[in-house]
């Protein structure tokens, strides 16, 4: 195949299809989820501090890589890497960094649907009106009662990844692009609400506070290492997510600028969403670091207690089952394309093969808040063990690679045809930062966190 042909498996209608999808894989479940709950586990400002450098400093650049590998090799990323390898005469083990993608893909796609799966328990419970008038431990009891049952955990799971994978089913146009059209924009609507209750909420100052005072005391070498994790999960990079979805982009539109765009919205979505949550935290005496089930405990309280919150509460949480859906599916793209391209499936069969495997998978996190939350490898329940390796490992090492690789290993007469960047000095600098920047930030964050420095 050649570099310049179409994918066969389509391509996005248009570079606006291509930036919706490709923010809707990154906002998602990391932004208004996770986010908040390890910044609060991270001690806040200082935490934010270091994702937001690792932001512009490695996700960025790697940003802009990774859709132009995607772009140049219009496969799926196992054979993008191996086309790509060939074509700059290098060792073609570099199809493994394809493996690796779709490996974590798999990993974080497994406890991502658990979660997503709460989200989507709690818009029907929205809808039954289970948090009128609650108060903080009313909301606790009803959190816990939910996750300490296993049936309900495998339940809402299986909802959930039934409907990731009739998406992916559908294809690249009518599946995957339709679905995001009209919900990043309200999302962000009823996020922009969230933030108004929380300015009246009585703890708006102390939430800003905690957000965005560094206290450099609280910050440990695991704990950047976390945010530089946290850096690519939130983007959907170093998993072959923007490699896939860039294959899928047509040839005459600008890779950098639309980069610049996604990570934009994705960083203003996150810090929304804390400064949503952290005054309802400080405003009614919760702990900022009570894990996973932060947003769980805090946002419905809010919705229990504002005019209006009935509504809000509904449409919030159906939001976040679509803002979880549209990351889900770039999630297990990268297998699916591979499973057609190689092993001659059609993309239903693929759906299916990869589906269950994630599902499988999912069990070990939907019984990690319950009945197996005693069983602990490396000092960790299953859900923390698979978010450590795929968000704090596999995706940072899979984005090294990736600068590796555009930095050193492809020919720059190639980086430079495909990004085709208006000014020469836009390129010199976005190619001083991966080759250099990136990689090394990086590769000392990781000697941070083993703690050699
Ligand atoms: N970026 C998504 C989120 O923030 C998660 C994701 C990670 C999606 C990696 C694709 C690849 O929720």
């Amino acid at each position: 195949m050649s570099a310049t042909s179409k994918s066969i498996h389509g391509e996005w209608s248009s570079r606006f299809a291509f930036v919706l999808a490709a923010t809707g894989s990154a906002v998602g479940l990391g932004n208004i989820w996770k986010f908040p709950y390890i910044t609060g586990e991270n001690g806040g400002g200082a935490f934010v501090l270091v994702y937001l450098l690792c932001v512009v400093l490695v996700g960025l650049p790697i940003m802009i890589a990774e859709i132009m590998l995607g772009r140049r090799g219009r496969q799926s990323p196992v054979n993008t890497m191996e086309l790509l390898a060939e074509q700059a005469e290098a060792d073609p083990n570099w199809h493994y960094l394809g493996w690796l993608g779709l490996i974590a893909g798999a990993l974080i796609l497994s406890y991502y649907s658990v979660i997503a799966g709460w989200a989507g328990s709690y818009a029907l419970k929205a809808v039954t009106g289970s948090f009128i008038d609650a108060d903080a431990e009313n909301i606790k009891l009803l959190f816990d009662g939910f996750i300490n049952n296993p049936l309900q955990q495998v339940f809402w799971h299986s909802v959930f990844m039934l409907a990731t994978m009739s998406v992916v089913a559908r294809g690249v146009q009518s599946g995957l692009e339709k679905s995001v059209k009209f919900l990043m924009p309200c999302l962000f609507v009823l996020l922009m609400l969230l933030v108004a209750y929380a300015m009246v909420s009585g703890a708006y100052q102390q939430g800003l506070d905690f957000l965005f005072t560094p206290d450099f005391s609280k910050i440990t070498g695991q704990a950047v290492l976390t945010a530089m994790g946290h850096a690519f999960f939130t983007l959907s990079l170093g998993m072959g997510a923007v490699m896939v979805y860039g294959s899928y982009l047509p040839r005459p539109v600008s890779i950098a600028k639309t980069a610049v765009l996604i990570a934009g919205t994705d960083t203003v979505v996150a810090l929304l969403a804390g400064i949503a949550i952290f005054p309802i935290v400080f405003a009614n005496n919760l702990e900022p670091g009570s894990g996973p089930g932060l947003i769980f405990q805090t946002l419905p309280i809010a919705f229990g207690n504002m005019t209006g919150g009935y509504l809000f509460g509904v449409l919030f949480f159906v939001m976040l089952v679509f803002a979880a859906l549209t990351s889900s599916i770039s999630l297990i793209e990268p297998a699916v394309a591979w499973l057609v391209e190689n092993k001659g499936m059609t993309r239903y069969q693929a759906c299916i093969w990869s589906g269950f495997t994630v599902w499988f998978l999912g069990l070990g996190t939907a019984f990690s808040f319950n009945i197996g939350s005693q069983v602990k490898l490396f000092d960790r329940t299953i859900f923390q063990l698979f978010d450590y390796l795929s968000a704090n490992l596999m995706l940072p090492i899979g984005g090294f690679a990736i600068a590796v690789f555009a930095g050193w290993i492809m020919k720059t007469k190639d980086s430079e045809d495909e990004l085709a960047m208006p000014h020469a000095i836009v390129y010199q600098v976005w190619k001083w930062v991966v080759s250099y920047i990136s990689p090394a930030a990086v590769f000392l964050v990781f000697l941070h966190a083993v703690g050699v420095i």
